[in-house]
């Protein structure tokens, strides 16, 4: 089914921006409008609307610097409040009980209660239809102890972020650890294609077949030479019928 369009990465993790607003106040608004854009330097992007009513953004653009934390699945009441009220309303990290400290490296609050937290300059912002893009390099993380691992670093099975879905409006937690990265994709590396003679399927990979195969110089098609290759490897009982497959 075609979908209309629609601002989408699919789930988003839940933000949690922060900066300190002109009257000196630590403010913070929820975001899914979160991505990585670099790793020289570290860079993160949020983007927040510049149509509608944000205190963050003003905050964050007028002091050149801000807060991105994540709020654990427990959180999730604090984390919407914070998404659906503004600061301009209300002091509302003093409503949830949440508190703030300056931060290390940026004049920006760090909210005690989130887990993990990054602290950003901004290095750029770029305006895309309604929201602004905020780009703010990483100076430094802010990562609570229970939630590191033996190598110190953050275990995002400890840390349980909370997620969102913009199509159902509806938040999400993480289903649980899966397999290390690069280890369940190695079975299909090094595999360039696959073919299927008769009722037979079967992987090659290009290291198999192209130093010697003999039907480069008969015919400039790829998909015969797949298939002649097949047949040279192929036990004798499966050779008629391939044979026959060529002859088609
Ligand atoms: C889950 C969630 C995600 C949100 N994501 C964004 C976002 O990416 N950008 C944005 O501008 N507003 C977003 N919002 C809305 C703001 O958080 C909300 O308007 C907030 O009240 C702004 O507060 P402020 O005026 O104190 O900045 C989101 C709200 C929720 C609940």
């Amino acid at each position: 089914m075609m979908l209309p369009p629609k601002a989408l990465v699919y789930p988003m993790p839940v933000g949690i921006a922060a900066a300190y607003g002109s009257d000196g106040r630590a403010d913070a608004c929820a975001l899914g409008f979160v991505g990585m854009c670099s790793h020289v330097p570290e860079t993160v992007m949020i983007g927040i609307n510049s149509t509608a009513k944000r205190k963050t953004r003003r905050s964050i653009l007028e002091r050149g610097c801000f807060t991105l934390g994540f709020p654990s699945r427990s959180q999730i009441a604090e984390a919407d409040y914070l998404g659906i009220e503004s600061g301009y309303d209300a002091d509302k990290l003093s409503v949830i009980g949440f508190t703030a400290v300056k931060g290390e490296k940026v004049d920006a609050p760090v909210i005690e209660q989130l887990k993990v937290t990054l602290e950003c300059m901004v290095i750029s912002t770029s305006d895309v239809g309604s929201h602004t893009q905020i780009f703010g390099e990483i100076l430094c993380i802010h990562a609570s102890d229970d939630i590191l691992d033996e190598k110190g670093r953050p275990d995002m099975s400890l840390a349980d972020p909370l997620m969102y879905d913009d199509y159902g409006f509806r938040y999400y937690s993480l289903g649980g650890a899966l397999e290390k990265i690069s280890r369940p994709g190695r079975k299909y590396k090094g595999r360039r294609f696959r073919t299927t003679i008769g009722n037979n399927t079967e992987d090659y990979s290009s290291r198999e077949v192209l130093p010697d195969c003999p039907c480069h110089h008969l015919d400039g098609s790829e998909s015969i030479r797949i298939r002649l290759f097949a047949v040279r490897l192929m036990p004798a009982d499966r050779l008629s019928s391939a044979v026959m497959h060529l002859r088609l």
